[in-house]
């Protein structure tokens, strides 16, 4: 699977319908992206839990209404032919694309966001994008959140992300302790080798790489039979 990170981060600001039209457009598979929460309960699609790098305003997420924070311009900082690109929520972003293009949505800080498994549970239900076909997986690094989701929803794949502090493995330990409610195994691709990927899969798990810049990686990965490569380049070959 081909995956456009924040749609296609390399090309277009990220998280934004132009990234998103764009890595469709270069034919990815998925889109990932980022969500988090407004002060009135939204669910919108941005990397950071504030708004100061990405948009011309600052402030946190979660004190901004979802009228305020889509006020703001998410497209300039990045180029000026951007201008006037908005914050989506996540809502749009379904109406948009649904049945174009699967999603990685990743629960991004969920820990500041009381409820907010709740609140995508119940927007997927409400689309009926809940049939585990493939057209959603869900991943964080929050292990806790992710077993809350996977309660609420248990026909959604999860992806658990792992990123090395100091050690760069994945202990069998850490794998059996996802058994159960994790479908993939996604670790950053500066952890990544031959005997993890095969580790990964032996215990039962399907493996998405983050974030592919080079064309070398891509090819050795493509040897090691991943499942899924996510790259800010969706066109990346
Ligand atoms: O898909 C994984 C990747 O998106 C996690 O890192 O910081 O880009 O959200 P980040
Ligand atoms: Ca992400």
């Amino acid at each position: 699977m081909k995956i456009g990170h924040r749609g296609a981060a390399g090309y277009c600001p990220e998280n934004t319908i132009s990234s998103f039209t764009k890595a469709i457009e270069l034919g990815a598979d998925y889109l990932e992206l980022d969500i988090q929460m407004t002060k009135d309960g939204e669910l919108v699609v941005i990397h950071d839990s504030t708004v100061n790098r990405t948009t011309n305003s600052k402030g946190r997420v979660r004190d901004f209404t979802l009228r305020e924070i889509q006020s703001f311009d998410a497209g300039s900082w990045f180029h000026r032919k951007f201008a006037g690109e908005k914050i989506p929520s996540l809502s749009e972003v379904f109406d948009k694309f649904t049945g174009k293009i699967g999603f990685l949505i990743e629960l991004k800080k969920p820990s500041l966001y009381p409820l907010i498994e709740e609140k995508l549970a119940e927007e997927l239900k409400k689309r009926e994008l809940t049939s585990g076909d493939r057209q959603i997986i869900v991943q964080s690094f929050d292990r806790e959140a992710l077993k809350r989701f996977h309660e609420l929803l248990p026909s959604i794949p999860i992806g658990v992300l792992v990123k090395h502090s100091g050690v760069k493995i994945i202990t069998n330990r850490n794998l059996k302790s996802f058994a159960g409610y994790v479908s993939y195994v996604n670790p950053k691709i500066t952890m990544v080798n031959k005997r993890m990927i095969k580790r990964i899969h032996h215990h039962g798990f399907k493996t998405i790489i983050w974030t592919v810049k080079k064309k070398n990686d891509l090819k050795t990965l493509k040897n090691l039979h991943v499942e899924g490569i996510v790259s800010d380049f969706p066109d990346l070959s």
